[in-house]
């Protein structure tokens, strides 16, 4: 596999920008057991923004609303309602990301700034990606503490339990008709990143939708963000669906990966954590096409678990409904018990299930 054209080490953080950060922080907390680590708002000296910084194993993820109706945040959340903004790397060169991408095609989104405070200082550049939304290259090289310059310790006194999330597997862009290419293309030309797998409309489609997808990876496996676009079927795909409602192309699902999928949606469920629905049926041959998970059949079945297996293993994962007021970002849940790929074979099972909910919805 070709190298990398900057070096990256993984995902930092992962940012959106919401409609009221102080209740999108309250439900990761409760709903999938994040830890509450940092905060930045008026009391650390911001005017226009409030963010609440959560954590759990190595996923860092941050909610920031606004504190002003003229801001960039404000836009953007009355443009495509809650959703992720930031996809934030890892680095230890954040001067040679920003020349290599920009170089490359990329275009900066703002100049490149040192953040300081008293755990030294971090280096931050950044590009434009699909839709509104940003890639940061983080570069903690000169720094010692573990949240960001202008974050201030969070301390609750509700203590919730994590629920066996460790670290982002991969996350999906849905990008407009036709766009798909251009995107890869972007993600090879500006950071090297190689096609993985491809899939097109005759692997995921069904009776009435369908769409493309290319996933495009870091030679490290570190990073790996698979590309959609929607196909034209006999009626509109979630793809269509999610483009539509967040008025243009955005993140669409973040994958978590846990070691333990039953015990971890398990919890969920418990707090209330929405899944789509799976049909008996699906689970009809599952233990002839992958024996490995026998014995825990009737659980991963009563917990509507997929599962899916290529030739270096299985998998098993599952995904939440939208989890915003507009059907958009999702999250997926997975446990790769080998397997390296994406879950091909439960595109169609999934399909169907979504395509009942769009139905739901009058979007279909
Ligand atoms: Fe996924």
């Amino acid at each position: 596999m070709a190298k990398d054209l900057i070096p990256l080490q993984g995902t930092d953080f992962v940012e959106f920008y919401v409609g009221d950060a102080k209740t999108s922080a309250f439900y990761h907390q409760v709903a999938f057991g994040f830890q509450p680590v940092g905060y930045s708002g008026m009391e650390t000296g911001q005017r226009d923004r409030v963010s609440y910084m959560l954590r759990q194993n190595k996923i860092t993820l941050i909610f920031t609303g606004s504190l002003d109706a003229s801001s960039e945040i404000a836009a953007h959340v009355a443009k495509h309602g809650n959703g992720v903004k930031y996809i934030a790397l890892k680095t230890d060169d954040a001067d040679k990301c920003h020349a290599v991408t920009t170089a490359n095609g990329a275009k900066e989104y703002l100049p490149t700034e040192v953040r300081k405070d008293e755990f030294g200082e971090v280096k931050i550049s950044s590009i434009h990606t699909y839709g509104d939304t940003v890639h940061l290259f983080i570069d903690r090289t000169n720094y010692k503490g573990d949240l960001l310059p202008g974050f201030e310790k969070w301390e609750t006194e509700m203590k919730t339990e994590e629920m066996g999330l460790k670290y982002i597997d991969h996350m999906v862009g849905n990008t407009d008709w036709g766009d798909m290419q251009k995107w890869a293309d972007f993600y090879n030309k500006t950071m090297g990143f190689e096609p993985l797998i491809t899939f097109d409309e005759n692997d995921i489609s069904t009776e009435y939708t369908a769409l493309k997808s290319v996933v495009m990876a870091s030679s490290t496996g570190l990073v790996r963000y698979p590309i959609n676009e929607p196909a034209k079927g006999k009626k509109k795909s979630q793809i269509e669906e999610y483009i539509n409602f967040y008025k243009g192309a955005g993140c669409q699902h973040v994958a978590l990966a846990t070691d333990d999928i039953l015990m971890s949606v398990r919890k969920m469920r418990a707090k209330g954590v929405e899944f789509l629905d799976i049909p008996d049926t699906y689970y009809e041959d599952l233990t002839e096409r992958i024996p490995e998970v026998k014995d825990k059949i009737e659980e991963i079945k009563a917990l509507s678990i997929l599962v899916d297996r290529d030739d270096k293993g299985y998998l098993l994962q599952i995904f939440t409904k939208p989890i915003e007021d507009r059907p958009t970002f999702f999250y997926e849940i997975i446990q790769r018990e080998g397997a390296e790929s994406f879950g091909k074979g439960n595109f169609k099972a999934l399909f169907v299930s979504i395509e009942r909910d769009q139905e739901r919805r009058g979007t279909l």
